[in-house]
């Protein structure tokens, strides 16, 4: 099996469900850490409860950027993930700490890219007017929620939808996409450079 650690900041819904896949001897990944910038991030608690070994590093106890991602770095060092699942992970990382796990870190994104990259994805569907909303896996790259897609999944926008009723269906989405994507990547079924995507719809 391959070994995945996942980066959280907040409930971790995408976590507990990687964490629930992983509960099948078939699926090809073990999860052996689940790392947070938050220490009151409510999905730390929830992976304890699981056995899964989780660390907190705030920011604010770092005196850089470079400092913080350090001693991730560090921590990581000594479990040998082979890859990072970014599931609600607040944070740009930089390229040096992304060039350490080269083409092995994906994150979930609850649009379809590369339409309403950063924050508040669902308000700015809706108010753009679209009819249909989405999730994405891709790859990490330098830029913000631009690396290459794994897999989307389009989500219809119906009437009278709030961001928080989207964002409530998208999510269900969101796990499944992020299940069935990692099980690929780590399979070795799709290589970072392969058009083939996991694509679903509803
Ligand atoms: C998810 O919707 C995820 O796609 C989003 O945060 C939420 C985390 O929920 N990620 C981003 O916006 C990344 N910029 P979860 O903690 O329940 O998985």
């Amino acid at each position: 099996k391959k070994k995945a650690a996942i980066f959280i900041s907040g409930g971790g819904s995408n976590m507990l469900a990687l964490i629930e896949a992983a509960k099948d001897p078939a699926y090809p990944v073990e999860f052996v850490a689940v790392i947070s910038d938050k220490k009151d991030a409510g999905g730390l608690a929830k992976a304890e409860a699981r056995g899964i070994r989780t660390a907190a590093f705030e920011r604010k106890d770092y005196d850089s950027k470079e400092a913080h991602e350090s001693a991730i770095l560090e921590f990581l060092a000594g479990l040998q993930p082979d890859f990072l699942c970014l599931a609600g992970y607040m944070r740009l990382l930089t390229g040096k700490f992304i060039s350490a796990y080269e083409n092995r870190i994906v994150n979930i994104h609850p649009s379809l890219l590369p339409l309403f990259r950063g924050l508040h994805t669902h308000q700015r569907a809706i108010e753009a007017g679209m009819k249909v909303a989405g999730c994405t896996v891709h790859y990490v790259t330098e830029g913000m929620d631009e690396g290459p897609i794994i897999a989307q999944a389009a989500i219809p926008i119906l009437d009278g939808d709030t961001s928080d009723t989207l964002a409530a269906r998208v999510l269900t989405a969101e796990h499944r996409i992020y299940r069935d994507a990692l099980k690929k990547v780590a399979g070795g079924i799709l290589a970072t450079d392969d058009t083939a995507r996991v694509i679903s719809f509803g």
